[in-house]
């Protein structure tokens, strides 16, 4: 083992605080984790700094809020035999050295009390294990047993104990490995990615917040198929997000056949991660074609159809959100809408009349531009002639979309004369005949025959209820 002084890591004051803090109890502590990887990574500072006491987790945290000014609170875990506190802008982690490493279905947390390297052996990854001492006499010394450092190198994730005691530890791990890969842009080494293979059902023991969060992760990585194919590799994905695999394969029939979409979709989700960082629109481009497992089938005249895909895949999106126990609020409604439009657009590629532009942006509303990310993602045809022709008609609809929206106002359409006015100018109460005119006035509107202002709308009004052979009161 290679003998590093990491002092620069250390640079922030509050470490030489739990230094003190440590010698005052007379313990070992030690920064270990993702702040250690990071730095060494130089993937700049997190802002979680996890912090490993050989003795007491909890009064160490207790000691450094004594020490630093206005004594931050400190939120007690008792159950994990953790303690955080918060001081500057970051968060302080603290936890007592284990012999054995806490799992979620363990009914006995309370494990026993370890020494460093036996913290260390029981941490997910060995990048994931590099420590450096907070004690005074080798402060800044990294402590790093399975040579993280030469894994960092080689782009490596690998456990420090054989991986099928460590995936068991906590099989969430499985989908760590995966993230990290796709996060760090690392490979997973070939025991572990075997090991995963051959436990990946073990996942189901693991919350579904939990998984939820890696699958954000990996989605807010810069390659997110890597840990998509990953999850599809080892055989998780299934119990994850069966609706993604039931999208895989193709068919052949009399001849034709279809793309594989769950490939096409990976790559739609490559392509949105390039243009966009908007988490709900990446899920968005994860599901918008779950629709079309359940919607297969094969017509002897026109090959293969996927009927109303687009309603059906919106209608999924609910059940899984639902079954991850995600939230099931205006982002779960976002992503259907997306979903529920993601081939609307798609016609204007042929052509781009503003009467469609301008129903495009009355349905999707403020979300219309998001919906043309996702339509201009959605582009995978590698016949670069119709590559550029869909991609030049979309910035065609875009162009159009501004110049209609600064004439018509549409994008949060207001009827310009109200159920009311109409009511008065006729003498009716709530009827069909209201409604028949107020819809009328609308689709003038988005067809063009009439502007979206005031006075056209009121001729429009009389006009209609004339037809209807309503008499106007007096
Ligand atoms: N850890 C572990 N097994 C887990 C989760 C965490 O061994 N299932 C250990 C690892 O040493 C990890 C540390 O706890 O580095 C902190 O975990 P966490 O904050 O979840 O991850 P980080 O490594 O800090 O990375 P990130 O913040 O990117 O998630």
């Amino acid at each position: 083992m290679t003998h590093h002084n990491l002092k620069n890591a250390l640079e922030n004051p509050v470490f030489n605080t739990v230094s003190q803090a440590t010698s005052n109890l007379g313990l070992e502590s030690y920064v270990i984790g993702g702040f250690v990887r990071d730095y060494i990574m130089k993937r700049g500072t997190a802002k979680d700094i996890d912090i490993v006491a050989i003795g007491s987790g909890i009064e160490l945290a207790q000691e450094v809020s004594n020490l630093l000014p206005g004594k931050p609170k400190v939120s007690v875990f008792k159950t994990y035999g953790t303690a955080m506190l918060k001081t500057g802008g970051i968060e302080l982690e603290f936890v007592g050295a284990r012999k054995e490493s806490y799992s979620e279905e363990s009914r006995n947390p309370e494990v026993e009390s370890g020494t460093l390297a036996d913290d260390q052996n029981r941490r997910d990854f060995t990048i994931n294990a590099l420590a450096i001492s907070l004690n005074e006499a080798t402060f800044g010394a990294l402590l790093d047993p399975f040579d993280g450092m030469q894994d960092i190198d080689n782009k490596v994730i690998k456990t420090p104990l054989d991986p099928d005691i460590t995936y068991s530890d906590d099989p969430l791990r499985m989908m760590r490995a995966i993230r990290f890969a796709a996060q760090l842009d690392f490979t997973i080494e070939k025991g572990s990615l075997e090991a995963i293979t051959q436990n990946a059902d073990r996942i189901k023991i693991i919350s579904k917040e939990r998984i939820v969060d890696e699958l954000h992760k990996i989605l807010a990585s810069k390659v997110p198929s890597k840990g998509f194919s990953l999850l599809h590799k080892t055989g998780l994905l299934p119990h994850l997000l069966p609706e993604l695999v039931a999208l895989q394969g193709i068919d052949e029939k009399e001849g034709q056949r279809h793309k594989d979409n769950f490939w096409h979709t990976l790559e739609v989700v490559d392509n949105i991660a390039r243009t966009t960082d908007n988490l709900w629109l990446r899920w968005a481009a994860l599901l918008h074609d779950i629709g079309k497992a359940p919607t297969k089938r094969f017509d002897k005249k026109i090959g293969w159809t996927f009927h109303a895909h687009e309603f059906i895949g919106s209608k999924m999106v609910y059940k899984l959100f639902k079954r991850l126990k995600m939230p099931l609020n205006e982002k779960m409604k976002f992503v259907q809408k997306m979903v529920l439009m993601s081939s609307r657009p798609i016609v204007l590629a042929s052509e781009v009349t503003d009467s469609a532009v301008r129903r495009l942006v009355f349905d999707a509303g403020e979300h219309v531009e998001d919906l043309m990310t996702l339509c201009e993602a959605d582009i995978t045809t590698k016949n670069p002639r119709k590559f550029s022709k869909y991609h030049d008609n979309f910035k065609l609809v875009r162009d159009k979309i501004v110049e209609v929206e600064e004439r018509d106002h549409v994008r949060n359409f207001q009827p310009p004369v109200s159920g009311e006015e109409i009511m008065n100018t006729f003498g009716l109460g709530p009827s069909r005949e209201i409604g028949l005119i107020k819809d009328a006035i609308k689709e003038a509107i988005l067809e063009g025959e009439i502007s979206n202002e005031y006075e056209a709308a009121k001729d429009f009004m009389l006009k209609k209820g004339a037809a209807l052979g309503l008499v106007v009161k007096k």
